[in-house]
């Protein structure tokens, strides 16, 4: 059964009590939640880790690739995380089946990477599986005490689909897909994941935990102070915000569900109130006074600096708002979208106006509990995840896919696709706002670890993402 978003308090502030939610005295005080506040130990002790390897990576509904990654029948993508390592193969050109990535003679990793293959061979003694994970060859099986197909098959991990993304679940016991995303498949239907395909996507490694990594992400309360030249004209310009210009500061409040976050960027904190949602067309850059401009700019920068949100057809349709003659009744930002979607249209894109309401349930950019974060859009959108690195706390493996929807006549086209990958993230030219963001992970860290730290002193307004995040991670951790 899924639970409706009416049912959900949608507070913003301190988070709502939800059944499940595990009492306070359950979590070892070192570890124990206040009111938002979070203990270092929950980023920076080992154990802690393992815990979450052990009780929240095992129990959670985890991405584990695109749909378009798996093309063709036999196309295989291997998962890692934590010591675990899952093989996700597509098995018929419907299904698409997850294993535990070890063969079931003396335990080999049967697959590395991804690639194509028309069975599963172990690389030790060449034991196969067909896709569907049934034995299919034992070599001299005669020799072996006698044993059903049964128990020589793969052990099957769940995996199922929504928006284009395969999830796995080690739990056999976990609820549906579909419910535990609630309420986000309704909340993002409008923006049609299912028909987008990755641009680009790149991993890097990052010397923090892969909560820290994340956490840069799940709240823009972060923009004035590393991103200050988002607002301005002279883009080049990245000197720290002046006190007037945080006056212009844009205000993105935090809503928490049963399971995830989102925040949403809702305007200038002085013009504007936590009744209020996000409205694509209100973007623009400060001290520009053409209003055209001002949003062209902001759309450009986006597209040319972090090569997703935006995309070719936004650049252009932004490009002809600089000079066009903007209609009575219409401002700048949604003359914009009209631009877009005109082209879009023209182009063979699928592309329905999108009423303002669901805009604002949308918000800006969601936690897909444990690890995953998405920035609802149409058209294109991102999507990051973290991954600890082993078992060291202070590093993780992060990546950014890059989404973009394709014309409905490539909705059937299959494509070729290689991840990219940077032990440092500095070798990854991905543009000066990701470069801002990604540099803050290791001085987090080592501010982390100064004894005079003990834990995260949260806004209660604009980060509860992020203490939603453990209170959510609490009923894994500490029930049984
Ligand atoms: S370990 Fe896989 S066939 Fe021997
Ligand atoms: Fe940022």
């Amino acid at each position: 059964m899924s639970v409706s978003i009416e049912s959900q308090p949608r507070l913003t502030g301190q988070t709502p009590w939800f059944e499940g939610d595990v009492p306070a005295e359950a979590v070892p005080e070192k570890y124990r939640l206040d009111r938002a506040y979070v203990p270092k130990g929950r980023y920076l002790d080992p154990e802690f880790l393992k815990l979450e390897l052990e009780k929240v990576f095992t129990r959670t509904w985890l991405v584990a690739c695109r749909e378009e990654e798996l093309p063709g029948v036999g196309n295989y993508v291997e998962y890692e995380i934590g010591s675990h390592s899952v093989i996700v193969v597509r098995e018929s050109r419907t299904a698409i089946s997850a294993y535990y990535n070890a063969c079931r003679h003396r335990g080999t990793r049967l697959a590395k990477g991804r690639g194509r293959v028309g069975s599963l061979i172990c690389p030790f003694h060449g034991w196969r599986w067909n896709l569907d994970g049934s034995i299919r060859l034992v070599l001299d099986r005669e020799e072996f005490v006698p044993r059903t197909d049964e128990d020589l098959g793969l052990v099957r991990v769940r995996a199922e689909t929504w928006g284009g993304f395969v999830f796995i679940t080690m739990d056999p016991n976990a609820m549906p897909l579909l419910e535990y995303l609630d309420p986000i498949p309704r909340i993002f239907e409008p923006f049609q994941y299912q028909n987008m395909r990755i641009r680009w996507q790149k991993g890097v490694i990052l010397p923090c935990n892969w909560k820290t990594a994340l956490d840069g992400f799940l709240e823009a309360y972060h923009v004035a102070g590393t991103h200050p030249q988002l607002f301005r004209f002279d883009k080049s310009n990245t000197n720290i915000a002046s006190l007037a210009e945080l006056e212009n500061r844009v205000w993105s409040p935090t809503t928490t569900y049963e399971r995830h976050a989102h925040y949403s960027s809702i305007g200038q904190k002085k013009n504007t109130s936590a009744d209020a949602g996000k409205d694509p067309t209100a973007r623009g850059t400060n001290d520009v006074v053409d209003p055209r401009l001002s949003v062209a700019l902001s759309v450009q920068y986006i597209a040319d600096d972090m090569r997703g949100l935006e995309n070719d057809r936004s650049w252009r349709a932004a490009e002809a708002l600089k000079t066009a003659e903007v209609p009575e009744g219409m401002n700048a930002g949604e003359y914009m979208l009209q631009l877009y979607r005109e082209l879009s249209v023209a182009e063979g894109y699928d592309w329905p106006e999108i009423p303002a309401e669901k805009w604002a349930d949308a918000g800006t950019a969601w936690n897909v509990f444990p690890n995953t974060i998405l920035l609802p859009n149409q058209g294109s959108s991102f999507m990051y995840r973290a991954r600890p690195n082993g078992d060291d706390p202070d590093s993780c493996v992060f990546e950014i896919f890059s989404l973009d929807q394709v014309p409905v006549a490539d909705y059937g086209r299959k494509r070729d696709h290689q991840p990219e990958f940077f032990e440092d993230f500095r070798d990854a030219d991905l543009g000066e706002v990701f470069t801002q963001d990604l540099m803050n992970a290791k001085e987090v860290t080592v501010g982390m670890h100064s004894p005079s730290f003990d834990g995260h002193r949260l806004s209660e307004d604009q980060e509860m993402t992020i203490y939603n995040h453990h209170r959510v991670a609490d009923r894994y951790l500490w029930s049984e």
